[in-house]
């Protein structure tokens, strides 16, 4: 009986994920970074790819902020529980476009965290103004409540 027991805590420890790195990172959801923008990631398929949407709050332009499609895609090789990732957003109000590269973590509280690297590309009239046409940032999300509208 005893046997039984300590083989059945055994198992136990082998299945159950000892440390909050060993919890699963997932994309899909709803989340919203330091700047207080906010985005929706919808599934993700099996080879990776999503899409969502995304509602800046500041805009490098003049125009009034409108909720703007994303498409991206989740790294699925070594079967990561904290997978790497990038997506890119087609702003629907300018004629500007944001690429974001980054990393699902979990933190030591088993809380889910998005660090990411972006470079905004705004359109700019001629060649002489592209060298001032990209910026880069950083931005950091953590998961949100669903949005009751
Ligand atoms: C534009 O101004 O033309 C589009 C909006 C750009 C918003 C940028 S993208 C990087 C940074 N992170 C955000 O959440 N918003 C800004």
């Amino acid at each position: 009986m005893q046997v039984a027991a300590i083989l059945l805590l055994l198992a136990l420890a082998l299945v159950t994920p000892s440390s909050s790195a060993e919890r699963k990172c997932v994309l899909t959801g709803f989340w919203i970074n330091d700047l207080g923008s906010n985005m929706t990631i919808n599934s993700v398929n099996k080879a990776g790819e999503f899409s969502g949407m995304y509602h800046t709050a500041v805009t490098a332009t003049s125009r009034k902020i409108r909720i703007s499609p994303l498409q991206g895609s989740q790294h699925r090789e070594n079967n990561s529980n904290q997978p790497t990732f990038g997506f890119t957003v087609n702003w629907s109000y300018s004629g500007s476009t944001t690429v974001f590269v980054g990393q699902c973590f979990v933190d030591e509280d088993g809380r889910e965290i998005l660090k990411t690297m972006w470079l905004l590309r705004e359109q700019v009239g001629s060649l002489g103004d592209d060298w001032k046409a990209t910026r880069v940032g950083v931005n950091v999300f953590v998961r949100r409540a669903p949005r009751r509208e």
